[in-house]
Protein backbone atom coordinates (compact mmCIF):
# COMPACT_ATOMS: atom_id res chain seq x y z
CA UNK A 1 0.00 0.00 0.00
CA UNK A 2 1.09 3.41 -0.56
CA UNK A 3 1.59 5.08 2.66
CA UNK A 4 4.19 7.47 2.18
CA UNK A 5 2.94 11.39 2.92
CA UNK A 6 5.77 12.17 0.54
CA UNK A 7 6.35 12.90 -3.50
CA UNK A 8 8.31 10.45 -4.76
CA UNK A 9 7.91 10.15 -9.06
CA UNK A 10 7.53 7.19 -10.81
CA UNK A 11 9.53 7.65 -14.96
CA UNK A 12 8.47 4.93 -16.91
CA UNK A 13 9.63 4.51 -20.92
CA UNK A 14 8.61 1.73 -22.65
CA UNK A 15 12.61 1.77 -24.67
CA UNK A 16 16.18 1.90 -22.76
CA UNK A 17 17.39 5.07 -25.45
CA UNK A 18 13.58 6.93 -24.32
CA UNK A 19 15.25 6.83 -20.64
CA UNK A 20 18.99 7.27 -21.18
CA UNK A 21 20.77 9.76 -18.93
CA UNK A 22 17.91 9.80 -16.39
CA UNK A 23 20.01 6.54 -13.94
CA UNK A 24 22.61 7.92 -14.57
CA UNK A 25 21.77 11.42 -13.00
CA UNK A 26 20.45 9.40 -10.14
CA UNK A 27 22.02 10.44 -6.73
CA UNK A 28 22.01 7.59 -3.71
CA UNK A 29 20.75 4.98 -6.73
CA UNK A 30 19.78 1.56 -6.34
CA UNK A 31 18.48 -1.41 -8.71
CA UNK A 32 15.91 -3.59 -7.67
CA UNK A 33 15.23 -6.21 -10.31
CA UNK A 34 11.49 -7.60 -10.13
CA UNK A 35 9.40 -8.62 -12.41
CA UNK A 36 12.16 -9.11 -14.79
CA UNK A 37 12.32 -5.38 -14.45
CA UNK A 38 15.07 -3.23 -12.92
CA UNK A 39 13.58 -0.66 -10.81
CA UNK A 40 16.03 2.30 -9.84
CA UNK A 41 15.43 4.26 -6.24
CA UNK A 42 17.38 7.27 -5.91
CA UNK A 43 16.82 11.19 -6.42
CA UNK A 44 16.55 13.03 -9.40
CA UNK A 45 17.28 17.18 -8.83
CA UNK A 46 16.04 16.92 -5.42
CA UNK A 47 12.73 14.97 -5.86
CA UNK A 48 13.02 11.19 -4.88
CA UNK A 49 12.09 8.95 -7.96
CA UNK A 50 11.89 5.50 -9.07
CA UNK A 51 12.57 5.17 -12.87
CA UNK A 52 11.77 1.92 -14.79
CA UNK A 53 11.78 0.78 -18.66
CA UNK A 54 8.16 -1.23 -19.17
CA UNK A 55 8.98 -2.43 -22.46
CA UNK A 56 6.31 -2.14 -25.32
CA UNK A 57 2.61 -2.73 -25.25
CA UNK A 58 -0.32 -2.55 -22.49
CA UNK A 59 0.39 -5.53 -20.59
CA UNK A 60 4.17 -4.38 -19.95
CA UNK A 61 3.07 -0.47 -19.09
CA UNK A 62 0.42 -1.59 -16.54
CA UNK A 63 1.95 -4.02 -14.88
CA UNK A 64 4.75 -1.83 -14.23
CA UNK A 65 2.75 1.08 -13.22
CA UNK A 66 1.05 -1.09 -10.65
CA UNK A 67 4.25 -2.58 -9.39
CA UNK A 68 5.69 1.14 -9.06
CA UNK A 69 2.85 1.85 -6.86
CA UNK A 70 2.05 -0.72 -4.88
CA UNK A 71 5.35 -2.11 -4.47
CA UNK A 72 7.63 0.82 -5.13
CA UNK A 73 5.58 3.93 -3.42
CA UNK A 74 5.37 5.70 -5.89
CA UNK A 75 2.78 8.90 -5.64
CA UNK A 76 2.84 10.51 -9.27
CA UNK A 77 4.07 8.50 -12.10
CA UNK A 78 5.48 10.41 -15.37
CA UNK A 79 5.88 8.31 -18.53
CA UNK A 80 8.14 9.82 -21.40
CA UNK A 81 8.54 7.82 -24.69
CA UNK A 82 7.52 8.28 -28.48
CA UNK A 83 4.91 8.28 -30.54
CA UNK A 84 3.30 9.06 -33.67
CA UNK A 85 1.64 11.70 -35.44
CA UNK A 86 -1.94 11.41 -35.82
CA UNK A 87 -1.71 15.01 -37.86
CA UNK A 88 -3.71 17.80 -36.46
CA UNK A 89 -0.71 19.93 -37.38
CA UNK A 90 1.83 17.67 -34.85
CA UNK A 91 5.06 16.91 -37.07
CA UNK A 92 8.29 14.81 -35.97
CA UNK A 93 10.30 16.66 -33.51
CA UNK A 94 7.24 18.19 -31.91
CA UNK A 95 6.20 17.12 -27.90
CA UNK A 96 2.67 15.90 -27.30
CA UNK A 97 1.53 16.07 -23.69
CA UNK A 98 -1.53 14.27 -22.93
CA UNK A 99 -4.28 15.88 -21.85
CA UNK A 100 -6.78 12.65 -21.68
CA UNK A 101 -5.83 8.95 -23.21
CA UNK A 102 -8.03 6.31 -25.31
CA UNK A 103 -7.09 2.54 -25.68
CA UNK A 104 -7.68 2.88 -29.25
CA UNK A 105 -7.53 -1.32 -29.75
CA UNK A 106 -10.31 -1.60 -27.01
CA UNK A 107 -13.69 -3.06 -28.71
CA UNK A 108 -16.08 -5.23 -26.58
CA UNK A 109 -19.10 -4.01 -28.70
CA UNK A 110 -22.21 -4.81 -28.64
CA UNK A 111 -21.36 -5.28 -25.36
CA UNK A 112 -19.81 -2.45 -24.31
CA UNK A 113 -19.35 1.24 -26.62
CA UNK A 114 -16.01 0.47 -28.85
CA UNK A 115 -13.40 1.78 -26.22
CA UNK A 116 -14.76 1.33 -23.22
CA UNK A 117 -13.02 0.30 -20.98
CA UNK A 118 -16.19 -2.50 -19.74
CA UNK A 119 -17.81 -2.24 -16.82
CA UNK A 120 -15.71 1.37 -15.68
CA UNK A 121 -18.01 3.28 -17.90
CA UNK A 122 -15.55 4.84 -19.33
CA UNK A 123 -13.38 5.19 -22.49
CA UNK A 124 -10.96 8.19 -21.96
CA UNK A 125 -9.02 8.91 -18.72
CA UNK A 126 -7.91 12.62 -18.25
CA UNK A 127 -4.10 12.78 -17.10
CA UNK A 128 -3.88 15.17 -14.38
CA UNK A 129 -4.42 18.59 -14.79
CA UNK A 130 -1.65 20.44 -12.47
CA UNK A 131 1.17 17.07 -13.54
CA UNK A 132 0.25 17.89 -17.03
CA UNK A 133 0.64 21.48 -17.00
CA UNK A 134 3.91 21.62 -15.33
CA UNK A 135 5.07 18.82 -17.86
CA UNK A 136 3.77 20.86 -20.93
CA UNK A 137 5.90 23.86 -18.96
CA UNK A 138 8.72 21.94 -18.90
CA UNK A 139 8.84 20.98 -22.02
CA UNK A 140 8.14 24.33 -23.46
CA UNK A 141 11.21 25.67 -21.09
CA UNK A 142 13.26 22.82 -22.77
CA UNK A 143 12.33 23.82 -26.68
CA UNK A 144 13.28 27.49 -25.82
CA UNK A 145 16.41 26.71 -23.67
CA UNK A 146 18.20 23.46 -24.58
CA UNK A 147 17.04 22.32 -27.45
CA UNK A 148 19.65 24.26 -29.45
CA UNK A 149 22.90 22.28 -27.55
CA UNK A 150 20.57 19.22 -26.70
CA UNK A 151 20.73 17.97 -30.88
CA UNK A 152 23.35 17.90 -33.01
CA UNK A 153 23.31 19.74 -36.07
CA UNK A 154 22.80 16.97 -38.31
CA UNK A 155 20.34 15.43 -36.97
CA UNK A 156 18.21 18.50 -36.51
CA UNK A 157 18.36 18.64 -40.30
CA UNK A 158 17.64 14.95 -40.72
CA UNK A 159 15.17 14.82 -39.04
CA UNK A 160 13.59 18.59 -40.01
CA UNK A 161 13.69 20.13 -36.31
CA UNK A 162 13.31 23.71 -36.50
CA UNK A 163 10.23 24.89 -35.89
CA UNK A 164 9.62 22.48 -32.65
CA UNK A 165 6.04 22.87 -31.04
CA UNK A 166 4.72 21.61 -27.72
CA UNK A 167 0.60 20.09 -28.27
CA UNK A 168 -1.80 19.20 -25.33
CA UNK A 169 -4.43 16.58 -25.92
CA UNK A 170 -5.89 13.45 -26.70
CA UNK A 171 -3.14 10.11 -27.18
CA UNK A 172 -4.44 6.91 -28.29
CA UNK A 173 -2.71 3.97 -27.21
CA UNK A 174 -2.48 0.38 -28.56
CA UNK A 175 -0.93 -3.02 -28.59
CA UNK A 176 0.23 -1.92 -32.07
CA UNK A 177 2.71 -0.23 -34.27
CA UNK A 178 1.19 1.78 -36.44
CA UNK A 179 2.58 2.02 -39.53
CA UNK A 180 -0.22 2.40 -42.78
CA UNK A 181 -1.19 5.92 -43.91
CA UNK A 182 -4.84 4.59 -44.35
CA UNK A 183 -5.05 3.10 -40.45
CA UNK A 184 -3.71 6.14 -38.55
CA UNK A 185 -6.27 8.33 -41.17
CA UNK A 186 -9.07 6.21 -39.79
CA UNK A 187 -8.24 5.97 -35.92
CA UNK A 188 -8.42 10.06 -36.51
CA UNK A 189 -11.64 9.52 -38.16
CA UNK A 190 -12.46 7.62 -35.26
CA UNK A 191 -11.11 10.13 -32.85
CA UNK A 192 -11.68 13.76 -33.36
CA UNK A 193 -8.83 15.96 -32.36
CA UNK A 194 -6.03 13.23 -32.07
CA UNK A 195 -2.69 13.88 -31.74
CA UNK A 196 -0.37 10.89 -31.47
CA UNK A 197 -0.82 7.39 -31.30
CA UNK A 198 1.70 5.11 -29.22
CA UNK A 199 1.34 2.05 -27.40
CA UNK A 200 1.81 2.57 -23.20
CA UNK A 201 0.22 5.53 -22.14
CA UNK A 202 -3.54 4.75 -21.70
CA UNK A 203 -2.64 1.36 -20.23
CA UNK A 204 -0.46 3.16 -17.54
CA UNK A 205 -3.79 6.01 -17.59
CA UNK A 206 -6.18 2.87 -16.78
CA UNK A 207 -3.79 1.76 -13.39
CA UNK A 208 -3.50 5.51 -12.26
CA UNK A 209 -7.13 5.80 -12.29
CA UNK A 210 -7.73 2.67 -10.55
CA UNK A 211 -5.10 3.24 -7.90
CA UNK A 212 -5.60 6.80 -7.82
CA UNK A 213 -2.26 8.11 -8.43
CA UNK A 214 -1.58 11.41 -10.59
CA UNK A 215 0.08 10.90 -13.67
CA UNK A 216 0.98 12.89 -16.96
CA UNK A 217 2.30 11.71 -20.62
CA UNK A 218 5.02 13.03 -22.93
CA UNK A 219 5.74 11.66 -26.00
CA UNK A 220 8.47 13.44 -28.72
CA UNK A 221 7.17 12.42 -32.20
CA UNK A 222 9.26 10.19 -34.32
CA UNK A 223 6.91 9.26 -37.03
CA UNK A 224 3.89 9.77 -39.11
CA UNK A 225 2.64 6.33 -38.10
CA UNK A 226 2.49 5.95 -42.14
CA UNK A 227 4.91 3.27 -43.94
CA UNK A 228 8.14 4.69 -43.14
CA UNK A 229 7.51 5.06 -39.64
CA UNK A 230 9.77 1.95 -39.19
CA UNK A 231 12.82 3.91 -41.12
CA UNK A 232 15.37 5.87 -38.77
CA UNK A 233 13.33 5.11 -35.70
CA UNK A 234 15.74 4.25 -33.74
CA UNK A 235 18.31 6.25 -35.03
CA UNK A 236 15.74 8.79 -33.68
CA UNK A 237 14.72 7.64 -30.24
CA UNK A 238 18.68 7.29 -29.40
CA UNK A 239 19.49 10.55 -31.16
CA UNK A 240 16.39 12.60 -30.21
CA UNK A 241 14.00 11.85 -28.07
CA UNK A 242 16.50 10.26 -25.08
CA UNK A 243 17.48 13.83 -25.32
CA UNK A 244 14.01 15.27 -25.12
CA UNK A 245 13.38 13.27 -22.15
CA UNK A 246 16.26 13.26 -20.67
CA UNK A 247 16.36 17.69 -20.38
CA UNK A 248 12.35 17.68 -19.97
CA UNK A 249 12.42 15.71 -16.62
CA UNK A 250 15.01 17.79 -15.19
CA UNK A 251 13.22 21.00 -15.94
CA UNK A 252 9.65 19.14 -14.52
CA UNK A 253 12.24 18.46 -11.13
CA UNK A 254 13.60 21.38 -11.27
CA UNK A 255 10.82 23.92 -11.75
CA UNK A 256 7.86 21.90 -9.53
CA UNK A 257 7.85 22.19 -6.17
CA UNK A 258 6.86 18.90 -4.01
CA UNK A 259 4.46 20.82 -2.28
CA UNK A 260 2.62 22.33 -5.65
CA UNK A 261 3.19 17.96 -6.82
CA UNK A 262 1.14 16.86 -2.88
CA UNK A 263 -1.99 19.14 -3.89
CA UNK A 264 -1.93 17.04 -7.79
CA UNK A 265 -4.86 15.23 -7.87
CA UNK A 266 -7.20 16.48 -5.93
CA UNK A 267 -8.68 19.28 -8.90
CA UNK A 268 -7.96 17.15 -12.09
N1 LIG B 1 5.47 4.81 -31.06
C1 LIG B 1 6.20 5.56 -31.90
N2 LIG B 1 5.68 5.54 -33.13
C2 LIG B 1 4.58 4.75 -33.06
C3 LIG B 1 3.64 4.33 -34.01
N3 LIG B 1 3.73 4.71 -35.26
N4 LIG B 1 2.64 3.51 -33.59
C4 LIG B 1 2.57 3.12 -32.30
N5 LIG B 1 3.44 3.48 -31.36
C5 LIG B 1 4.45 4.29 -31.74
Amino acid sequence: MNTHPIVRLGIISALQEEQQGLVEAMQGAATHIHGRRDYTTGTLWGIEAVCVLSRIGKVAAAMTATLLVEKFGVSHILFTGVAGSAGNGVTVGDIVVADTLVQHDMDASPLFPPCEIPLTGLSHFAADALLTTCLAQAAAAFVQGDLGDAIGDGDKQLFGLSAVRVHRGLVASGDQFIHNAARINRLGDDHPGLLAVEMEGAAVAQVCFELNVPFAVMRTISDNANEKAATDFLHFVRAVAANYAFYIIKRFCQQTSQASMLSAGTKS
